[in-house]
């Protein structure tokens, strides 16, 4: 198994860039199940959820191909006639990668019947799916739950209104795919209003679907009969500029985050000017400046365009290092703070209560060996391994591997002292 290996190692400068967004990727990949024929996506982070779904593509019989060289983002899938599609996405894949349940609304509405293994809870929180399968049954769709499996069936799926009863991303993504082939007008209200949403609509539209309303919380669908193959470049991950933007900070930096857009982070951006950070855009990118102590801050996770919940660890890390207390809310997920324990390991002051973190800034980082336990999570102690005294070692990066390209490449790129070792 691989570990990182960070020694903090000064102010972090220079130039580096986002990579194509993996919540973009995951629902527009599973997209492509919609239309026969060849379909191209450029942009295409190299990560191992990517991987994953494209295994998912391929048991169903869709094969891929990622080209090579220059053109590592693209990603080539070729989807079968209907009857060389076999609608089911086993346990064994689901499993390691909840999202797979992405293929559900796709394969109800254009193969007529979906068998998709039940995505358990992950280390994060429980993780039901119950309002993606309200939405699926509100347009006609029969469900069943067999043998940890959900069975779906419909000739043909009728518009429906559909109110989610929360505020659910892979569930609106799902239901709006499913939507695309209804017979008929589907209102989707309550809808997500991420921009991976709205880049999903964007590809759906180009596909041949009459989408309107993605981005704000009702989307209205008017079903097509058919949809063909698109080319299609995925939009920047904002989370991953984030989290670059973090390790500016972090440092006491200034690096310019390239291929980034600053209306998808404005949150964030907002939070880390209050910490005494100057951001700005540049070019088609976003500048970091940091002061050389940042100020306490206090962050509470919403949906989109509230401060994104995958952002909350690596703020808490910047905030180990700032001047005053913060006090940081998690409100999507119930178990979403085991970063905290190892933040502390390393030295940090933080208690939690619930769903609130109190983090007394200052108390200084030193490093240590610290274990990750999910993606945002394993992202932190990175982060705090660039500003700890002496050496952190961040074991089970696979965690890492699901969302970030080559995170280690590109923090070398700016000056930290970062490497990758293979752990026994
Ligand atoms: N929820 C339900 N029932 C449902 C669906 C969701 O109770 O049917 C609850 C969840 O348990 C959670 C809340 O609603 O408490 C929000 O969950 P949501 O469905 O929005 O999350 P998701 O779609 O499973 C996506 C991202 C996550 C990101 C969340 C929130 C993808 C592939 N995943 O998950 O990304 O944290 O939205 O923004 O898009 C990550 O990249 O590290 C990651 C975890």
């Amino acid at each position: 198994m691989d570990a990182i290996v960070v020694k903090g190692n000064g102010p972090l400068e220079g130039e580096t860039y986002a990579s194509g967004a993996k919540n973009a990727a995951l629902p527009i990949l599973a997209s492509a199940l919609l239309a026969q024929g060849e379909h191209q996506f450029r942009n295409v982070p190299g990560l191992a959820d990517v991987h994953t779904m494209l295994q998912v593509l391929g048991a169903l019989g869709c094969d891929s191909q990622r080209l090579s060289g220059k053109s590592k983002n693209v990603v080539q899938i070729h989807v079968p006639a209907p009857g060389k599609v076999l609608p089911e996405a086993p346990y064994d894949l689901v499993k390691t990668m909840r999202a797979s349940v992405l293929v559900l609304g796709p394969l109800v509405a254009r193969y007529g019947r979906a068998r998709v293994s039940m995505p358990g809870g992950c280390a994060i929180g429980a993780r039901p799916i119950d309002q993606h399968l309200k939405g699926l049954k509100a347009l006609g769709a029969e469900i069943e739950l067999t043998e940890g499996y959900v069975e779906a069936r419909a000739k043909r799926l009728k518009g429906a209104t559909i109110t989610f009863d929360l505020v659910t991303v892979t569930g609106t993504e799902n239901v709006l795919m499913a939507a695309v082939l209804a017979k008929g007008r589907t209102l989707i209200e309550n809808a997500a209003k991420e921009p991976e949403v709205e880049e999903l609509a964007r590809v759906l539209n180009k596909m041949g679907a009459r989408i309107s309303g993605a981005g704000s919380d009702v989307i209205t669908v008017d079903g097509v009969d058919a949809l063909h193959p698109v080319d299609h470049a995925i939009i920047s991950d904002r989370i991953e500029t984030g989290t670059l933007l973090v390790a500016a900070a972090i440092t006491g930096g200034n690096v310019l985050v390239r291929h980034a857009v600053p209306e998808h982070l404005e949150a964030v951006i907002q939070k880390l000017r209050q910490t005494g950070c100057t951001v700005t855009s540049e070019g088609d990118g976003i500048r970091l400046k940091a002061p050389a102590r940042v100020q306490a801050v206090d962050i509470k996770t919403h949906e989109h365009p509230g401060f994104p919940t995958d952002m909350q660890a690596q703020l808490m890390a910047l905030l180990t290092t700032a001047q005053g207390t913060s006090v940081i809310t998690e409100n999507i997920f119930e178990n979403r703070f085991m970063h905290v324990a190892e933040l502390r390991r390393m030295g940090a002051d933080i208690t939690t209560d619930g769903h609130t973190a109190v983090v007394r800034g200052g108390a200084g980082l030193s490093g240590a060996p610290v274990m990750a336990t999910d993606l945002r999570a394993s992202a932190s102690l990175v982060l705090a391994g660039l500003r700890a005294e002496g050496k952190t070692t961040v074991s089970r990066v696979y965690h890492l591997d699901r969302g970030y390209e080559q995170l280690e490449k590109k923090l070398k790129g700016l000056g930290a002292n970062v490497r990758r070792i293979k752990e026994r």
